[in-house]
């Protein structure tokens, strides 16, 4: 599952989509976490798609991972800031991809 104290445990070190990119950044192996508020483990995401169609508030845009182990596209935090702190996206995802921190 993903880190929950990952801002603790990693560096910013890029930007997409006008959220943070958390290292390490290694493409196309190695993706990281995207964004802060919502983050989304692009090395744990399998492309389920629950989060996509559950999010009540379409937080999720997909993006693709071309070359990536896991799936070739990942579910992007694009709209990290409309997030309403429902928590439905971590509960579905499947694989744990997805930390919201509503504190
Ligand atoms: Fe969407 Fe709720 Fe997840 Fe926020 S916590 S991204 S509103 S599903
Ligand atoms: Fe990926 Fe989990 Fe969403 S596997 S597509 S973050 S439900
Ligand atoms: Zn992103």
């Amino acid at each position: 599952p993903i880190d929950p104290e990952f801002t603790e445990h990693r560096e910013v070190v890029d930007e997409h989509e006008g959220h943070d990119v958390w290292g390490p950044v290694e493409e196309p192996e190695t993706l990281g976490i995207h964004g802060t508020h919502v983050a989304v483990d692009f090395d744990i995401c399998i492309a389920d798609g629950a989060c996509l169609e559950d999010c009540p508030v379409d937080v999720f845009e997909w993006v693709d991972s071309p070359g990536h182990p896991e799936s070739e596209i990942k579910a992007d935090p694009t709209h990290e800031g409309q997030c309403i702190d429902c928590m439905l996206c971590v509960d579905v995802c499947p694989v744990d991809a997805i930390d919201v921190d509503a504190g």
